[in-house]
């Protein structure tokens, strides 16, 4: 069953085509790299993922319901590109915070949020102050934010940005934790090499359209392509395209 899914989905912002006519479908179970360069629509589609901003058309389902409806908003973890939060809130007050917006019990929060902050690497920095947290620190509590009450469907904007050599490992474990126990995953992202091995299947933005998807086996090909190869060769391809013109 496609968990995620969008059919001719459009969005304008006045001139600008943001997304253009963009279908594809993540199923249960699957990781899926949304690549594309800056600009290309990945963050725009995300927030229509997550019920933010509606498309001008098109249809964009998760667990075939509208993305919206609060009951389907609790079954996603989001992370956004570009996290605000309250400066003066210690990193366990972020979690207990967001832990109560989601419904989840005190039990739940004290539970998740330990783990978390383990599994993301702050263990000592729980009652620091978000004000003194570095980028990478701000990332990684973001991540146990989005993983905290448990969803089924995660959307991850540039979720590996800013984090450190070991801090990625950690972290491309533990989606691939979150895969084994059915969880369905989208992901953006400019880090080629880490959406190349995690991935199960990759979709290739480029002003708005799906210029290329599938899976990471035929990214590989007859094992002379990767997946930087193919980007570039979207990318150029269009631009050809476009010389041609
Ligand atoms: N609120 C907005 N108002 C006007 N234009 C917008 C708005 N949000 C996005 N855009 C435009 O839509 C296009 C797609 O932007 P979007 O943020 O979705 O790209 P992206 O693929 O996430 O890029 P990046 O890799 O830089 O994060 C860009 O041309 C951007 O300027
Ligand atoms: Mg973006």
């Amino acid at each position: 069953m496609s968990v995620i899914q969008l059919e001719n989905v459009v969005k304008t912002f006045g001139a600008v085509k943001a997304v253009n006519e963009l279908s594809f479908h993540v199923k249960r179970g699957e990781i899926t790299g949304f690549l594309g360069a800056n600009g290309a629509g990945k963050t725009t589609t995300m927030k229509m993922l997550l019920g933010f901003i509606k498309p001008d058309s098109g249809r964009v389902l998760i667990n075939e319901k509208d993305p919206a409806v609060a009951v389907t908003r609790k079954q996603i973890g989001y992370m956004p590109e570009i996290a605000y939060y309250y400066p003066y809130l210690k990193a366990y007050e972020l979690l207990r915070f967001y832990g109560g917006l989601c419904g989840m019990t005190k039990k739940e929060i004290a539970v998740r949020s330990k783990m978390l902050i383990t599994k993301v690497g702050l263990t000592g920095a729980e009652n620091r102050e978000l004000k003194t947290f570095s980028k990478g620190m701000l990332q990684r509590i973001g991540i146990a934010q989005a993983l905290l009450h448990n969803p089924d469907v995660y959307i991850l904007d540039e979720p590996f940005t800013g984090l450190d050599p070991l801090a990625r490992i950690q972290f491309r474990d533990l989606l691939l934790e979150e895969k084994k126990a059915g969880k369905t995953i989208l992901f953006s992202s400019h880090e080629l090499s880490e959406a190349e091995l995690i991935c199960d299947n990759v979709v290739i933005l480029k002003e708005g359209k799906a210029v290329w998807s599938g899976t990471t086996a035929e990214v590989a090909g007859d094992g002379t392509q990767n997946l930087e190869r193919v980007f570039l060769k979207m990318l150029a391809a269009d631009a050809n395209e476009g010389e041609a013109i």
